[in-house]
């Protein structure tokens, strides 16, 4: 049987906090509660999760070129506060072919401004945020259908 294309679900800095931190912002669902639901849409899908996060910038880097490596069909990326900041991550995104969807549980364009710029969305191929949770299942039903 062939194997299954594979999506990278990539999660920067503190998200491995999600369910404690600012609750009223990002909601009360933890990383793994999000992972879930990945996992079961995954299945409807026929496609493969590879879900990760880190908290350090050169990690997702790593990973981006993994995804590349191992021609994942897309990559779903949370940078979060790096999306704001990491050259280094616009980089290594124009640098592969795997097309990449950027997420976001909140909607940056609606809080500060610092959080106005995104490097990630300036390399993506299309932005989903705002829908909390939600917004990861909306990406990769969008990744699957690539
Ligand atoms: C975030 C938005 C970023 O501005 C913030 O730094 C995060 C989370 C989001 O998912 O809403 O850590 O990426």
């Amino acid at each position: 049987m062939a194997e299954k294309p594979t999506i990278f679900i990539l999660n920067g800095p503190n998200l491995n906090l999600l369910g404690l931190r600012e609750p009223d912002i990002y909601g009360h669902e933890t990383l793994d509660d999000i992972a879930d639901s990945l996992e079961d849409r995954a299945l409807e899908l026929n496609v493969a999760v590879d879900i990760r996060q880190s908290n350090h910038e050169g990690h997702l880097i790593d990973w981006l070129q993994e995804a590349q490596a191992v021609k994942a069909k897309a990559v779903i990326l949370n940078a979060a506060a790096y999306t704001h900041t990491s050259v280094a991550i616009y980089d290594a995104i124009r640098a592969i072919s795997v097309p990449v969807i950027e997420v976001h549980l909140s909607n940056p364009h609606a809080r500060e401004f610092f959080r106005h710029k995104s490097y990630v969305g300036e390399a993506a191929l299309g932005t989903i945020s705002g829908f909390g949770a939600k917004s990861y299942l909306l990406a990769l039903d969008a990744a699957a259908k690539l």
